[in-house]
């Protein structure tokens, strides 16, 4: 029955639409889809893998995740890797973004034991992918800390930095001869914020949430662990191999709700809180973290009495180690905010992580909504965050790594949502082509349906269904699917 949905869906989509008008992609524009270890591999205690802290904590403290799931199974690509494989050639796909599991290569984390099983089960992945020639974009770091890293203090211990360099030693070793393009870290922030204080650390001491104190220890030590892994592939792989290194920072785009002085003010200091704490140090001339942020941190401790602010400094040699290292700006962007000072009672207001950040976001009315709560679909918001960037950092090459939509568990295979956020982002990545922003590719987010961390499989993202009721985590395409595959094959979008 399924089959026959698809050819239906696949016949509607390539032959039903009329072509209006149209922009092309370049023919080297990637197009891909990405993924992360966790929320598809399953597999979580085979082969000598290690234990990590989503392991760790979907097992002892289940309720972490809204339906008390985990990824022991997902979508079990440790055993369907190859069914994977075809679906990327099935999609037409450049270049396939999945991340490594640290854990999986180094069951303590520690680079003095090496598991061979795990090294073998991504070097299978990465060669099935290479004979249909689709480039693997491997990010090292997708939230999933060793466990025993942990224990130790994991990324707040001022040793992570080493420990992040020995492990990236081993994987530009194993994968650098086939791997041109690294990803150091997913998503700083969000591992600073959501994961470091939801999940990883059995003490829930408060001052894990105090003055954003261990977001920014967190945000030290991983950009220390960034810059040490850049500067061990530019000093001793990229001779020889010919690769490139970046990292992958999520940006939102943010935007004031009114042109009054204060909601503009806000809309800045939210930027630099957002995401500019971690763009500024990497990618500035200036180095080291944006003053917007430092200063208004110094006058919030000032007010609370606290004699020092819990922004940690760097020195000007750890500045200089910073800064520069990334070939390419991996962006992660889904959404857009309208940012606030004063509070509006009429609007659904997200909470502020941070207590710094104490002015108020939330979504225009008209933006359709997704499953996710912080997820709408806003007029042309990657070449707004693309133009921001450009301006602020003097021209970076820039991947998409992620951009998706979620829709809600059990919706059927017609994801027409999904359908209009892709050819949105599309429209959206063509104007900034037009205006000459270095853009180079795009990862949709994503290839399957998976672990959505805190909220389970109870939200989909998936260009492909998985069925996590069947033993054997059966794939079928999607809708989105067949017009991602359609744009793929003739680079441009019908409308
Ligand atoms: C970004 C994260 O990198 C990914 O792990 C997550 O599933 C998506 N956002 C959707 O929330």
């Amino acid at each position: 029955m399924k089959q026959a949905v698809v050819l239906i869906l696949m016949v509607a989509t390539c032959f039903g639409s009329t072509v209006k008008h149209q922009r092309r992609f370049p023919d080297d524009f990637v197009f891909g889809a990405a993924t992360a270890a966790y929320q598809i591999e399953g597999a979580w205690n085979e082969d000598g893998k290690g234990e990590n802290i989503w392991d760790h904590e979907t097992h002892t403290n289940p309720t972490v995740v809204i339906d008390e799931s985990n990824g022991d199974v997902a979508a079990d690509s440790y055993h369907n890797y190859k069914r994977d494989v075809e679906m990327m050639r099935e999609l037409g796909l450049d270049a396939y973004r999945f991340s490594i599991s640290w854990s999986r290569i180094l069951p303590t984390g520690f680079a003095n034991e090496v598991n061979p099983a795990g090294i073998a089960y991504y070097n299978n992945l990465i060669d099935e992918m290479l004979k249909y020639n689709i480039a693997p974009l491997v990010t090292m770091f997708h939230f999933d800390m060793p466990k025993k890293l942990q224990d130790l203090g994991g990324i707040l211990n001022p040793q992570f930095s080493d420990w992040f360099e020995d492990y990236a030693r081993v994987v530009f070793e194993n994968f650098g001869d086939r791997v041109m393009k690294f990803i150091t870290f997913n998503e700083p922030k969000e591992y600073c914020i959501l994961t470091l204080v939801g999940v990883g650390s059995d003490v829930k001491d408060p001052i894990l949430n105090s003055m954003d104190v261990a977001t920014y220890l967190c945000a030290k030590n991983l950009l220390l662990g960034h810059a040490k892994a850049y500067r061990l592939y530019d000093k001793e792989f990229r001779e020889k191999y010919g690769g490139q290194c970046g990292i992958t920072i999520s940006v939102s785009w943010f935007e004031a709700a009114t042109e009054s002085p204060e909601d503009q003010e806000a809309v800045e200091l939210r930027r630099q809180g957002e995401w500019g704490f971690f763009t500024h140090p990497i990618f500035s001339a200036e180095g080291g973290f944006p003053k917007e942020l430092k200063e208004a941190l110094t006058e919030k401790s000032a007010q609370e009495n606290y004699s020092c602010s819990p922004l940690p400094d760097f020195t000007e040699e750890e500045k200089d180690l910073i800064r520069g290292t990334a070939d390419f700006f991996g962006v992660n962007h889904y959404t857009a905010f309208l940012v606030s000072a004063i509070k509006k009672e009429s609007v659904l207001t997200l909470p502020n992580v941070m207590n710094i950040l104490d002015n108020f976001m939330f979504a225009d009315d008209e933006w359709p909504k997704a499953a996710s709560s912080w997820l709408t679909l806003a007029p042309n918001s990657i070449f707004k965050a693309l133009s921001l960037l450009r301006t602020l950092y003097g021209d970076p090459i820039f991947y998409i790594t992620e951009n998706g939509w979620s829709t809600y568990e059990g919706r059927d295979l017609f994801d027409d949502d999904r359908v209009q956020y892709y050819r949105a982002s599309m429209e959206s990545m063509l104007n900034c082509l037009d205006a000459g922003i270095k853009l180079k590719g795009y990862m949709a987010w994503s290839l399957m349906d998976n672990f959505e961390w805190m909220q389970g499989y109870t939200e989909r993202f998936g260009l492909y269904e998985v069925d996590f009721s069947d033993p054997a985590r059966t794939r079928t395409p999607k809708k989105s699917a067949f017009v991602y595959k359609h744009i793929i094959k003739n680079r441009y979008v019908d409308y």
